[in-house]
């Protein structure tokens, strides 16, 4: 019987998809598997901690104060890179300035450390975002802006972590999305989903329809195309929303359909943020064969202005981006 792989041996098996770099971004790799078990941990007791560790509203078991979840996340991934050396700076959503760790470190991470923070509460699937990125400033001295404004073309790597009915790492190295689920009994993360593609005939849609009236005609043209009963092209397409980009990224990868959080006339950008969330998923849709555009662009070639940048975000099926695209530039 063939062995099962984990995450750890396939990260050192791609290796040599990264000559000369002497294993330090497999050591990278390897805190990003060391911060989303931490994370997962903690995620899976989420409601005993705010409802019953933290009754009292004092302080946790460890004698600590208790912290929310998206600020422990945040600090168990700053010291789970900080610790490997290899990192020279970090920018996070929660963070409003870059952190630089290290100078003598090579790589750049961006992360969303905990991704549908509104879901944390109701016991709904969450996720951490994170990408990496070459320094663009010389090895040895201070970092400068344009090493976090690179374009996500520039992306060495991506991935997502989902905190769902399981736990699954997902990510890319641009060489095809690999998926690993965590088997909590022996602590290992476990490839589970080998090259992951968007099936060809996605038919989800995913968006806060709530926002249909704030949106441009184009996505209420597609939306509307979205419902129409036709069944040659098998739609109505099928509605699925969960608020958590990571998860209703998954489901779509999986199942094949969009993702979409357009414009509206409150929030012209949107409300995804480029570096932190639009990218890394634009790096995954593309190697599994989809697309990502911000309804006319595609978004890895954006170049970044401001780290916290907004964009409008349409992600999935390459099919279905396409079709988006089109309503908007027919429409506006
Ligand atoms: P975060 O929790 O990191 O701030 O991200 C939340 C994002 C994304 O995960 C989700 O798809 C979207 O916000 C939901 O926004 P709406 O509630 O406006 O639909
Ligand atoms: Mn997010
Ligand atoms: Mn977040």
């Amino acid at each position: 019987m063939e062995q099962v792989k984990t995450l750890g041996e396939f990260i050192i098996d791609r290796q040599q998809d990264f000559p000369g770099s002497s294993g330090e971004f497999s050591r990278l790799l390897s805190a990003i598997r060391l911060a989303s078990k931490i994370v997962s941990q903690q995620v899976n007791k989420a409601g005993l901690l705010s409802h019953i560790v933290g009754a009292a509203g004092s302080d946790n078991i460890q004698g600590e104060a208790q912290q929310k979840l998206d600020v422990y996340a945040n600090d168990q991934f700053i010291k789970a890179l900080a610790a490997r050396k290899v990192v020279c700076g970090i920018a996070s959503e929660e963070n409003d300035a870059y952190i630089p760790i290290n100078e003598e470190g090579s790589y750049i991470v961006a992360m969303d450390p905990l991704d549908g923070s509104s879901n944390i509460d109701v016991n709904v699937s969450i996720g951490t975002i994170f990408s990496i990125y070459r320094r663009v400033s010389p090895v040895g001295g201070p970092l400068s802006d344009a090493d976090f404004l690179q374009k996500g073309t520039e992306q060495l790597a991506a991935g997502y972590v989902i905190y769902g009915s399981s736990t699954m790492l997902v990510y890319t190295t641009g060489n095809g999305v690999n998926g690993f689920t965590f088997d909590p009994g022996i602590g290992v993360f476990l490839l589970s989903h080998p090259n992951m593609q968007f099936p060809n005939n996605g038919k989800i849609y995913s968006m806060n329809e709530g926002n249909f009236y704030r949106s441009s005609k184009g996505v209420q043209e597609f939306i509307k195309y979205a419902q129409t009963v036709d069944p040659e092209t098998n739609r109505p397409y099928t509605a699925r929303y969960i608020g958590s980009l990571v998860a209703d990224f998954h489901r779509n990868l999986i199942k094949g359909g969009i993702y979409m959080y357009p414009s509206t006339d409150t929030a012209p950008n949107g409300k995804l943020r480029l570096l932190y969330e639009c990218n890394p998923l634009a790096f995954i849709a593309e190697q599994a064969g989809g697309s990502a555009s911000d309804g006319k662009n595609r978004i890895m070639e954006i170049d970044p202005t401001d780290l916290h940048q907004r964009v409008p975000y349409f992600v999935g099926n390459s099919a279905l981006v396409d079709k988006a695209e089109q309503c908007i530039k027919t429409n506006g």
